[in-house]
């Protein structure tokens, strides 16, 4: 589904992405672990065109995207969750949810899916006509999770889905997350939180310095022991 060639990023002087390569397949969900800064969002990020690469290629379901606009590939598919939630927070949740399916004229069939993004966030229902700036930190992530299941995606990209929450609301917010892949999503998920990602992702990639440095099967990453010293704290 996705295929990333000697991706580069970089600001000004500072290379952030130095040529990665790694692949997403259909139906799968990939992990992308790393400690702060290694250059995952800023990964994220380009994939979204959210900012230009400074080289590398990217194909999506066997085209060639990396010259598309941020607008086209959410049209294409392609939702970026980002680091921080980004919700607007003068709307309310409900209309945060609708402007998701802003690039969508399908109006019955977005009813549906709102119907079906706030079956997975039932707490999201309850707060539905609520001010989104207004919503605790957990309530904002499922919110921007379900926001960008409203473009109704092929390729979902996560950025830090459990940064800042409490243990219980990580939980929540990773079973749905789980229930997302179980219904066929496709997902490339940066975390810290490197032992949950393992344990959730069939394959991952450890990012270092802006490089790809070890990837593996998840299970077996996670029995790895330069991977468990390094990034599960052991
Ligand atoms: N807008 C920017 N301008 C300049 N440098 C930036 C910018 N955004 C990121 N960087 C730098 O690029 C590098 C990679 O940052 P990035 O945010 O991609 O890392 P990350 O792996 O997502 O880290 P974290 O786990 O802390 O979110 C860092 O050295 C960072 O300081
Ligand atoms: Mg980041």
């Amino acid at each position: 589904m996705l295929e990333v060639n000697g991706l580069r990023v970089a600001y000004g002087g500072i290379q952030a992405v130095r040529g990665i390569t790694f692949h997403v397949r259909e139906g799968e969900m990939v992990a992308l672990i790393g400690a702060n800064g290694a250059g995952k969002s800023s990964t994220l990020r380009a994939l979204a065109r959210l900012l230009d690469p400074a080289g590398g290629n990217v194909r999506y379901r066997g085209q060639e995207i990396q010259t598309l606009p941020a607008h086209r590939l959410v049209e294409q598919g392609i939702a970026l969750v980002p680091e921080g939630r980004g919700v607007f927070p003068r709307m309310s949740c409900l209309e945060n949810l609708r402007m998701g399916a802003y690039s969508r004229n399908d109006r019955r069939e977005v009813d549906n899916d709102l119907d079906h993004v706030l079956g997975h966030f039932p707490r999201l229902k309850e707060r539905a006509q609520q001010l989104a700036g207004t919503l605790s930190g957990g309530e904002q992530q499922m919110l921007a999770i379900g926001r960008a299941l409203m473009s109704r995606p092929k390729l979902l990209l996560l950025d830090e889905p459990s940064m800042g929450l409490a243990p219980i609301m990580v939980q929540k917010i990773f079973q749905v997350i789980r229930d997302i892949a179980a219904e066929g999503m496709t997902i490339l998920l940066v975390e810290q939180n490197a032992k949950l990602a393992l344990e959730v992702s069939q394959r991952g990639y450890v990012m270092e310095s802006g490089q790809i440095t070890v990837s593996d099967e998840s299970s077996r990453l996670l029995a790895d022991p330069k991977v468990r010293a390094a990034y599960l704290g052991e």
